[in-house]
């Protein structure tokens, strides 16, 4: 009990503001023995990464010009763009100079409606072995969009160039919601098929992508993972988690920090929780019904969603950079790592590119 009051009350930074305000002021609370695991700042820097990568004009992104390339994210170095455009997804990776970091982003889904995405979630199944992993189950789907497109191996390629150039930067891997997914999968791939060591993951609103097998595999391989989940944000409570059949349903890896408000009085208090190491904390978002889209798409008020819903809009802003498609239609705008301005180069990428 005392334990749980020092969580709750210690922890959190501490947004205090009147309700009717429209600015709160921002209190800083001692962060107990939990600033190795979350660190506000980072989240708030990554949480922007993970909104600019559902911007569609490549141009502007990859000239990080965009209308979200900026704030806290300024100064930032792209080294890939890779649109994997049949599936329909998007992730780069660059170098944040002021981190000292490499980072790789991953978009979340862009279909036509995210209702549909989300109630598809309910039904799907753990349906394929983790590779040399006895007993560890995730979602094909989830993990063909991160292993089975083009997003890996031009993920990989520039990771490996920018390293050659800058030795060995730490890696922070971020998304949101299906990005969110795709993030875990490519930081345990780092970590175990890369051997890179030290790989940072920070996810924002993601599903639960395998079983509890894969979560402590995981767990173990990379340690310094955060979900960031948000007051009722749907997403997070699926698949469904089936206390009742605890070794054959999906189950989350740790670790759970959980924003939501609570008010006391006219007073509204930001609280973010640092849950326990199960990664199915039934007092964070778990104590809580899924039952809110918006909150799925707004975090640390930053905007998670494309500007628009709806097909997998592709924009090539101006003339700066020249494109090819190839048949397969897959798009990698890359460059080489290194601080002087360079004209971007571009190439068509003939990968695999089926789910
Ligand atoms: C939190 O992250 C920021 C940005 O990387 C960094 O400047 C700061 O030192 C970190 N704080 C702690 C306590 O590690
Ligand atoms: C990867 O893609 C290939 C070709 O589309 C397909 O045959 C294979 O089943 C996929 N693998 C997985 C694990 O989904």
């Amino acid at each position: 009990m005392m334990e749980r009051w020092r969580r709750w009350l210690v922890v959190g930074i501490i947004l205090i503001g009147f309700v009717s305000a429209s600015e709160g002021r921002e209190l800083r609370i001692k962060h107990g023995d939990y600033n190795h695991i979350y660190n506000h700042t980072l989240a708030k820097i990554l949480v922007e990464y993970a909104s600019a990568v559902y911007m569609s004009d490549l141009t502007a992104l990859f000239t990080w010009t965009c209308s979200r390339c900026d704030d806290m994210t300024t100064g930032f170095e792209m080294i890939e763009l890779i649109v994997d455009v049949q599936n329909c997804l998007q992730a780069f990776v660059g170098v944040a100079h002021d981190l000292n970091a490499v980072i790789i982003a991953f978009r979340g889904t862009q279909e036509h409606s995210i209702q549909n995405w989300i109630e598809d979630l309910f039904w799907k199944q753990l349906d394929l072995n983790y590779p040399d992993m006895p007993e560890a189950m995730v979602h094909h789907g989830f993990y063909s969009a991160y292993h089975n497109t083009t997003l890996r191996p031009g993920i990989l390629s520039a990771v490996q160039r920018t390293q050659e150039l800058y030795g060995d930067l730490r890696v922070m891997v971020t998304g949101h919601s299906m990005g969110g997914a795709m993030a875990s999968f490519c930081a345990i791939d780092l970590t175990v098929n890369q051997g890179l060591r030290d790989v940072q993951l920070m996810t924002f609103g993601q599903p639960r992508v395998g079983n509890a097998a894969f979560a402590s595999y995981f767990n173990k391989h990379v340690p310094n993972a955060v979900r960031v989940t948000n007051a009722h944000d749907m997403v997070p409570h699926l698949p469904p988690y089936y206390t009742y059949f605890p070794q054959k349903t999906y189950h989350h890896f740790a670790r759970e920090v959980w924003l939501h408000n609570a008010g006391i009085g006219s007073l509204v208090l930001m609280i973010e929780k640092v849950c326990d190491d199960t990664g199915e904390d039934p007092t964070c978002s778990r104590s809580v019904s899924g039952n809110s889209i918006l909150d799925h798409l707004t975090y640390y008020n930053v905007e998670l969603q494309a500007e628009t819903w709806g097909s997998c809009r592709i924009v090539m802003g101006n003339k700066l950079v020249h494109h090819r498609i190839d048949e397969a239609g897959n798009i990698i705008m890359s460059k080489n790592p290194t601080a002087a301005i360079l004209q971007p180069s571009i190439q068509a990428d003939t990968g695999i590119n089926s789910i």
